[in-house]
């Protein structure tokens, strides 16, 4: 603690300190200073990055958890005991641990994401399977993104001129599993222990031939911590639904990846017809199942009147 005799001291000493500054900068140009602040405030290269200039969703945002786990990013007891939960999964933490520990002998211990920097605009284009993508035209619009990403059977051919061609992440879960390329990002979502061990399964390569739908490249697997289920499902929905969807998740994910993201794909057709757009579902009623569907699609509509995401509802 400083004395009172010290904090006028110390005040004295900044009051000086700036009266010296303010005489310095009227004798020389202010150019250089402020180009140094500005650089300092930019924290990217995109016109407008994420959060800049909005504060309703910026702190959430900024809170958020690392989204994928690693070696330096292992999920907490509590967080297990949640996630735990989701689909009743009676194995203890040890357990989850040990698997855990062999996923990273084959992936990397590190995924790959490339860092917030002022020198680029990161930009995400996140697809959602929505009809509301048929005879959009928005192929080109969304290949135009450094990175794109699709979820659970999201398929591209044949489809390119609505939904583009390119697929830099893909997530999803044994039982929405797709074949990749050996370029694209397997972006895994687990919801029980036994998930792990199928992706274990199905890059030990004696058992390759097991699941011949599910290739892809083992290098580009990231998985996402139950952390940040938890973090969407708490801070996000107010714990409303069971926990979130895939899609929900990936839009916040788009968030740790992106300075620029735009959303494409979700919600209803403009008849209100829930369907995916390489098939006709024959129950139209939306059903969300677990999730709670009707809030997150609200939370996607408001950040996109904060400018947060430029959300693509279809022709
Ligand atoms: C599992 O790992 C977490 C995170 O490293 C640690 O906090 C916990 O003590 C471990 N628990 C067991 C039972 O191995
Ligand atoms: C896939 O990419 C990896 C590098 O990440 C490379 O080592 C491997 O040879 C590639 N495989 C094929 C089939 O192209
Ligand atoms: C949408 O639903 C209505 C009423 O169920 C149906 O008549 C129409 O064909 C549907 N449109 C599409 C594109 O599926």
């Amino acid at each position: 603690m400083l004395s009172t005799v010290g904090k006028t001291r110390v005040l004295l000493t900044i009051l000086c300190l700036t009266a010296t500054g303010l005489f310095y900068k009227s004798k020389w140009s202010l150019q250089p200073l402020f180009s140094l602040w500005l650089q300092e405030l930019h924290v990217c290269n995109c016109q407008q990055c994420l959060t800049e200039g909005e504060h309703e969703f910026k702190t959430v945002i900024d809170e958020s958890p690392k989204p994928f786990l690693s070696t330096q990013n292992p999920t907490s007891e509590d967080d297990f005991n949640w996630w735990k939960k989701l689909q009743r999964e009676q194995r203890p933490l040890s357990f989850f641990n040990e698997t855990v520990k062999k996923l990273f002998t084959i992936f990397p211990p590190i995924p790959e994401v490339e860092a917030q920097s002022p020198d680029r605009c990161r930009t995400c284009a996140v697809v959602g399977n929505s009809g509301n993508l048929r005879r959009s035209h928005y192929g080109p619009l969304i290949d135009d993104h450094n990175i794109v990403i699709r979820m659970n059977y999201g398929p591209t051919k044949g489809f390119e001129s609505d939904v583009g061609a390119k697929t830099t992440h893909h997530v999803m879960y044994p039982e929405s599993a797709t074949y990749l390329d050996n370029n694209t990002h397997l972006v895994f979502f687990p919801f029980k222990i036994n998930d792990l061990l199928w992706l274990l399964n199905n890059f030990t390569p004696q058992d390759n031939v097991q699941n011949p739908k599910m290739r892809g490249n083992k290098d580009l697997v990231m998985i996402l911590n139950p952390t940040f289920m938890k973090y969407t499902h708490e801070m996000w929905l107010g714990k409303k639904g069971r926990y979130p969807s895939t899609g929900f998740m990936t839009v916040l994910l788009s968030f740790q990846l992106c300075d620029e993201v735009s959303v494409f794909g979700f919600g209803a057709d403009t008849d209100g017809n829930w369907s995916h757009y390489f098939e006709m579902l024959r129950n139209k009623k939306l059903r969300t199942g677990p999730h709670a569907g009707m809030q997150e699609y609200e939370v996607i509509q408001k950040l996109h009147q904060k400018q947060i995401i430029r959300f693509f509802k279809g022709p």
